[in-house]
Parts: structure tokens; sequence; C-alpha cells
């Protein structure tokens, strides 16, 4: 499976063979991270980072893999700072970035908008979150967190919970687990429940699903995978004050889980996971953010041909 050139853009139109073959090459770059710590795989590459929505994990966890193997980086952390604000396109933005670098990261808030960067440059682009579109790199960083915790990836029960609608991860994480057999229990509230094009497509690929608004449904699954409320997608504040505290998740809601079930949460919380919970050893949503180092690693060396 050759991933030279390729963009990553959505979870949609990755194989499993595709993603066995990036859970194998993030399994050896988190021995390089561990054991050499940096390596010279990229060392003639450059990288642009260009983050036009606020993010924590996704741009540092980039920016620290494009480090660790040797590459260097240019970055966009604030969309202010960048001439967007004076409205130059998503397209001349890209077409003037990829004469400076080998590849291209990039967040911003229009759904379909890494499509339009991918579509105007030669070089390969990834996805670091579209809106309320994708986060591909968020879902395999999930898949090679979900075979971590609990050593496999077929044949599980996932639940997801929280904001389904603007929740990018999870349309992602739909897609990505899709061909290794899973069952899926969608909780939320009815307005934020998972959009129907996913369903749609769910159905078609026969996966089993289940629609709920009461977070004791979610405990009977394999990996209950929190989300926040996004905030920042709502047009009428007034329905975000209604709906903000909809799923706490505290010890005593864990204890009625099904046994070893794994807590995820792509992070940032706000308090949908009590900190009660945090130093439950089923809580892996610091290893999961952890994980997306070499996750990231291994997508940039693979779309630029180094591995
Ligand atoms: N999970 C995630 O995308 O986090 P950031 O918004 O901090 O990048």
């Amino acid at each position: 499976m050759n991933f030279e050139g390729r963009d990553i853009l959505t979870t949609e139109n990755l194989s499993k063979n595709d993603i066995l073959e990036i859970m194998k090459v993030t399994e050896k770059m988190e021995d390089v991270f561990k054991k050499e710590h940096f390596s010279t795989l990229l060392s003639d590459k450059m990288v642009a980072v260009v983050f036009l929505e606020p993010s924590t994990r996704t741009r540092l966890s980039f920016e620290t893999a494009v480090q660790r193997l040797g590459a260097k980086t240019i970055t966009i952390a604030d969309p202010k700072s960048s001439s967007t604000q004076k409205g130059e396109s998503l397209a001349d933005t890209a077409k003037t970035i990829e004469g400076y670098v080998d590849c291209i990261v990039i967040r911003q808030p229009l759904k379909g908008g890494a499509k339009i960067v991918a579509d105007a440059v030669d070089i390969p682009v990834i996805n670091g979150g579209d809106g309320a579109g994708q986060h591909p790199t968020q879902a395999l960083l999930d898949l090679y967190t979900i075979k971590k915790e609990k050593g496999k990836l077929d044949n599980l029960k996932v639940a997801m919970v929280g904001d389904l609608k603007f929740g990018r991860t999870v349309h992602s994480l739909s897609y990505a687990l899709a061909p290794f057999n899973p069952e899926y229990i969608y909780c939320a509230p009815d307005q934020l429940q998972i959009p129907h094009n996913i369903i749609d497509d769910i159905k078609k690929l026969s996966i089993p699903y289940s629609k709920t608004s009461d977070i004791n449904d979610a405990l009977k699954a394999d990996i209950l995978y929190m989300t926040r409320i996004q905030k920042e997608r709502f047009e009428d504040p007034t329905e975000y004050e209604k709906l903000k505290g909809s799923f706490i998740l505290t010890r005593e809601l864990v204890k009625k889980g099904k046994e070893g079930i794994a807590i995820m949460h792509p992070l940032p919380r706000v308090n949908e996971i009590a900190v009660e919970v945090d130093d439950l050893p089923n809580a892996a949503y610091f290893r999961q953010a952890h994980n997306g180092v070499y996750l990231r690693m291994a997508l940039l060396a693979m779309v630029m041909g180094r591995a």
C-alpha cells in the first residue's frame, strides 16, 4: 500500500489494509520515539502546520512529530496572524504555502475546507479538523489507542456519547472502525444525534447500531467514547446552555459499566468526565492524546514516502 503523495482528508476512503498498515507504522514510530527519541528520516523535509482554529493536541503533536522525525516546521497557530483575515481564500493560501514546504497540515472551520486546500496543491495535505466535518488523524489515533487498550480492533461494541452532530471525531471514528465488524451505540440528546448521512452509510455497510439518550445504555459497550458539546458550533447560545451538561461521567457511573470498559475522549473536556475518573486504570484519554504523536509521525513519514 503506497501512501506517498496521498492526502489524508477523511477516513471514508481508507481500506482495512490501509488502516492496518498505518497501525504497523505507528508501532514502529512509537519505538523510534521511546528508544531513539529523534530520527533523521525526514531531515530534508519541511511541513507547514496551519491552524486557523484553536488546538492544543493536534497542533502540538504534529509539531512534535515533525521535529522527532528531523523535519522542520513553519506554523500558523493563530488565525488572526494569517492573511485569511484580510480575505485571502483558502486555495490562495494553500498555493502560496505549497512553494515553501513538502506537506501541509491544516485545521480550519469550514466543512470540506481541507479538500479545497488539497485540490489547490500537488503536495500531500493532512486534515487536522475541518469544522463539523472530519478529523481523520484523531480517528486513526483512536484506533491505535483501542488496539493498545483492548488488544484488538475487531468485534468491539463502541458507544459514542455527547455531541455527535458537530463532533467531527465521532464522524471519522464511525468510518475508521467500520472494516472491523463493530457495533455502535450513539448516545446523544435528540438535537445532537449523529447525522443522517452517516447513519445511511453505516446501514449500507450492515453495521449494527442503536441510538439512545440514556448514558446507561452506553455503559454496556467495550469502549465508552465521550465527547464535548461543541459550544463554538451552535448558532443559538441558549441552545448550548440547555444541552451543555447533558452527560457527566462519574466514578459511580463507571462502576455500573461493563467490566474493563475503556474510557476514551478526544479532549479537550469541559465537564463531561469528572476529574475523579482520571485515576481509574481504564481512563485512557491522556494515553490517547500521547498516542497522537506516534500516529502523526507515521502519517507524515508515509505521505512523504519514507515509511
Ligand atoms: N482532540 C483534538 O483535536 O484536540 P485539539 O482541539 O486540542 O487539537
